[in-house]
């Protein structure tokens, strides 16, 4: 029996990289888990620097999940719409009844100097990265709440330990969730609700390995540099699961000495 038998799980940003290899890491440890992204309905983020997942990737990871053996349902939204995840977290309770875990792992980058960041670019960032996190959370927590269950899992970065020149708008977004996991945190402990942050270091996803950050750095990621998207999965299950229940309010760093190598 895994770790997280029983449980249900709600992954955003599910349709490939760091959420992909949480749906796929939680299914292996008995969660039946439901991947929401924002599939083929498109809608223009022009701060992002590189293509955003579309409906075929998120079909790709319930393909996965279920050829793993696990049990996975596909669903789409955007996470700057309030709406439409309160109707993700409805058709997840309509489907398995409840909702255990959330995971956050949706976002998005952009490279601008402060001096010619454009409104959109710096909207852009912030609706998806910091307001797109709270929305995950409004639309979970009532359900979490009336079962007296909940953990929260968001992805950071280590973004939100250091600035990084050229992409201040994503910084200020990850260091936001700092202070909504820590106040979100502080409100939920006494309903059974533990919320944490993982920040990881540079992973190979899309977001870190692409033309256009490998444009801004002048330099290709040297082999092995970027650390595998499991390592990523691999701290969010420890925090979904009953052994980190005393563990809410935390920041967990991950390949810390990467990110000083690599930003
Ligand atoms: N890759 C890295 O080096 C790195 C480092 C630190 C933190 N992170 C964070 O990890 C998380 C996952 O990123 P990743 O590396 O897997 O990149 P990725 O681009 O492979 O995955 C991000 C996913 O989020 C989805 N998404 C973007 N905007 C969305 C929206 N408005 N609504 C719904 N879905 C949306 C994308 O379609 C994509 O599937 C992000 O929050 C990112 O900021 C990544």
């Amino acid at each position: 029996m895994g770790t997280l038998s029983g449980k249900v799980a709600l992954i955003t940003g599910g349709a490939r990289g760091i959420g992909r290899e949480t749906a796929l890491k939680l299914a292996s440890e008995g969660a039946r888990v439901a991947v929401c992204d924002l599939g083929d309905a498109r809608h223009d983020i022009s701060a992002n620097a590189y293509a955003l997942a579309k409906g075929n990737d998120i079909v790709e990871t319930t393909r996965l999940v279920t050829e793993a053996g696990g049990e996975c349902i596909p669903l789409t939204a955007d996470v700057r719409s309030s709406t439409q995840l309160k109707n993700v977290a409805g058709s997840v309770i309509e489907r398995y009844g409840r909702i255990d875990i959330l995971a956050t792992c949706a976002g998005i980058s952009g490279f601008f100097n402060i001096h010619d960041m454009t409104d959109a670019n710096w909207q852009g960032i912030i609706d998806v990265n910091l307001t797109g996190v709270a929305n995950a959370m409004r639309a979970v927590v009532p359900h979490m709440i009336a079962n007296h269950y909940g953990r929260i899992v968001v992805v950071g970065s280590l973004a939100a330990r250091r600035g990084t020149a050229g992409n201040s708008p994503y910084s200020a977004s990850k260091w936001g969730l700092i202070g909504l996991v820590k106040s979100a945190a502080l409100e939920l402990e006494s309903k059974g609700i533990t919320v944490n942050i993982v920040h990881p270091g540079p992973v190979d996803t899309m977001m870190n390995n692409n033309p256009a950050v490998i444009a801004w750095k002048g330099k290709a990621p040297a082999p092995g540099e970027l650390i595998p998207p499991r390592a990523i999965a691999e701290g969010i299950a420890f925090l979904a699961s009953d052994a980190a229940r005393h563990i809410s309010g935390s920041e967990l760093d991950i390949a810390e000495s990467r990110a000083a190598t690599w930003n």
